[in-house]
C-alpha cells in the first residue's frame, strides 16, 4: 500500500509525524529514507512528540552517534545510518534485538544498507522546493497498512501545495 502527500512547512512535517505516533504499535520498524535535509530529523521529531516523549530528551541528527533513545509511550529507537553502510555493522550495534523489541524503530538513511532492512513501513522524502516535502509511504506488512489506513483518514493537511 502506497500513500503521497506533501508539507509546505517543518511544522507540517510535524504534525505529520506526530499523528503517525500516536498510532504507532511496539514493535514496528520504520524506515525513513531522503537526501540530506529532506526531513528525516524533522518527521522524526513528530514521532518523538505523538509517543509523548519529553521534551528534556530531544530527538536531534546523531552526527556521530548512530543510536539515540528516546523514552515515551513506547521506547524510541532512532537509529541513522548515515555513516554505516554494512548491515554486519548494524548487527553489532543489537539492531536486531531493538527492531524485534516493544518499542518504534526509526531509521534514518536505512537505504545506505545494502540489504533491505524488514519493516513495517518506509518512509521516503523528496524535497519539492525551498519548503515542500513530498512524503511517500509504504506499507509492507498487517500492521504498517492499518496504521497507514489510520493516517490517510486523520491528516488534514494545513497548507496546500498550489
Ligand atoms: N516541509 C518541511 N519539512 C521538513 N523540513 C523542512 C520543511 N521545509 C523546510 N524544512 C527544513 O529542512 C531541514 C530538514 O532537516 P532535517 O534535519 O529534518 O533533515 P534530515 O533529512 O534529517 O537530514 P540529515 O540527512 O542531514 O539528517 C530543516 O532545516 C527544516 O527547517
Ligand atoms: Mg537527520
Amino acid at each position: 500500500m502506497l500513500w503521497e502527500t506533501t508539507t509546505g512547512t517543518p511544522e507540517e512535517t510535524r504534525a505529520l509525524g506526530r499523528l503517525f505516533g500516536e498510532l504507532a504499535v511496539a514493535g514496528m520498524v520504520v524506515l525513513l529514507n531522503g537526501e540530506l535535509g529532506a526531513g528525516k530529523t524533522c518527521f522524526a521529531q513528530g514521532v518523538a512528540s505523538g509517543l509523548a516523549v519529553s521534551t528534556a530528551s530531544p530527538v536531534t541528527s546523531p552526527s556521530y552517534t548512530l543510536l539515540n533513545i528516546h523514552y515515551g509511550r513506547l521506547p524510541l529507537y532512532h537509529f541513522d545510518l548515515y555513516r554505516l553502510s554494512q548491515v554486519d555493522d548494524l548487527a553489532d550495534l543489537g539492531y536486531d534485538e531493538f527492531a524485534e523489541g516493544d518499542g518504534l524503530t526509526l531509521v534514518e538513511w536505512a537505504d545506505r544498507m545494502t540489504e533491505e532492512l524488514p519493516a513495517s513501513i518506509a518512509v521516503s522524502i523528496e524535497t519539492l522546493a525551498s519548503q515542500q516535502r513530498k512524503f511517500c509511504f509504504d506499507a509492507r506488512d498487517d500492521r504498517g497498512r492499518e496504521l497507514l489506513a489510520q493516517i490517510v483518514r486523520r491528516w488534514l493537511p494545513t497548507v496546500k501545495p498550489t
